[in-house]
C-alpha cells in the first residue's frame, strides 16, 4: 500500500520573524513513516519544520504552513489518482487551527503592534481530505489530548470519518510532545479500542501500521 504520513508541527507567521506554533518534535511522525517503509510499503513523509533525518526508504516532502500542507498531501493524492492500491494518509502532525489573518512583509514594529492578534481558522485538513471520498483512500490521525483522552478522540475519529485515530494525553509523563517514548490508544470508530503501555514510537509506530494493514 502506499502511505503519506504528516509529522511535525506548522508555522502560522505573522510577520517574517513571528509565528504561532506547538511543540512538536516530528518524533512520532517521523517513526510511523520509518515503520511503515520497514514493512516495504512506499512512503512519502510531508513534514512541518522539524530538525530530523529523513527515514530510509522514505520520500520527504517539506511544508512550513497548514497550508502547505494540505496542498502537499492534494497533490499526492493526485499523483496516485487512478492506481488500484490502497492509499493511507496517517496524520501525525500538530496542525495549527488557527493563523493571523494576516502576515505582514516586514518585521512589524512593536509601536505598530496592537495588544490583540486577529486569527482566523486553517483548514481541517483530515476533514477536507474525508469530504472528497476519493476511492482506495483510507485516513487515520491522533488525537493530542489534555483530559477526557477516549471521549475526545472517538468524537474526532468520527467527525473526521477515520479508519482509527491513536489517543495520546500530552500531560502524561513519557507521553506525547518530543519524548522518544508514547502511551497512546488506538481508537476505532465503534468504539472498540486498544490501549497500550508506555512504550517506544518506534514500537507504537509499529503497531499502527500492523493495524492499518488489516483494515
Ligand atoms: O512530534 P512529537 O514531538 O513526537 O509529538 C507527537 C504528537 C504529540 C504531535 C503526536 O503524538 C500527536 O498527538 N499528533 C496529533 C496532534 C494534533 O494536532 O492533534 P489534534 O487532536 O489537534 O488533531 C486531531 C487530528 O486532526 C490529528 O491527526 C491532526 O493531524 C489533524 N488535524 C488537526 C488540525 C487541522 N487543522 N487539521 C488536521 O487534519
Amino acid at each position: 500500500m502506499k502511505v503519506i504520513v504528516t509529522a511535525g508541527p506548522t508555522r502560522e507567521f505573522l510577520d517574517p520573524v513571528r509565528f504561532l506554533s506547538n511543540p512538536s518534535s516530528g518524533k512520532m511522525g517521523f517513526a510511523v513513516a520509518a515503520a511503515a517503509a520497514q514493512r516495504g510499503h512506499d512512503v512519502t513523509l510531508i513534514a512541518g519544520p522539524v530538525s530530523l533525518k529523513t527515514p530510509r526508504a522514505v520520500k520527504r516532502k517539506d511544508v512550513v504552513s497548514a497550508r502547505e500542507m494540505l496542498q502537499a498531501l492534494e497533490d499526492e493524492l493526485a499523483a496516485a489518482q487512478g492506481s488500484e492500491e490502497t492509499v493511507w494518509v496517517i496524520s501525525v502532525a500538530a496542525v495549527a487551527d488557527w493563523r493571523p489573518k494576516t502576515c505582514a512583509d516586514s518585521k512589524l514594529k512593536k509601536s505598530r503592534m496592537k495588544g490583540t492578534l486577529e486569527l482566523v481558522r486553517n483548514p481541517d485538513i483530515l476533514k477536507t481530505l474525508s469530504l472528497k471520498r476519493i476511492k482506495n483512500l483510507k485516513l487515520a490521525g491522533f488525537a493530542a489530548e489534555t483530559g477526557n483522552l477516549l471521549a475526545e478522540a472517538m468524537r474526532k475519529c468520527r467527525e473526521k470519518r477515520l479508519s482509527f485515530i491513536v489517543a495520546n494525553d500530552v500531560t502524561e509523563s513519557g507521553a506525547g510532545f518530543g519524548v522518544d517514548t508514547n502511551k497512546a490508544s488506538i481508537v476505532f470508530p465503534d468504539g472498540i479500542s486498544i490501549h497500550y503501555p508506555v512504550m517506544s514510537k518506534r514500537s507504537l509506530a509499529r503497531r499502527i501500521i500492523l493495524q492499518a494493514e488489516k483494515l
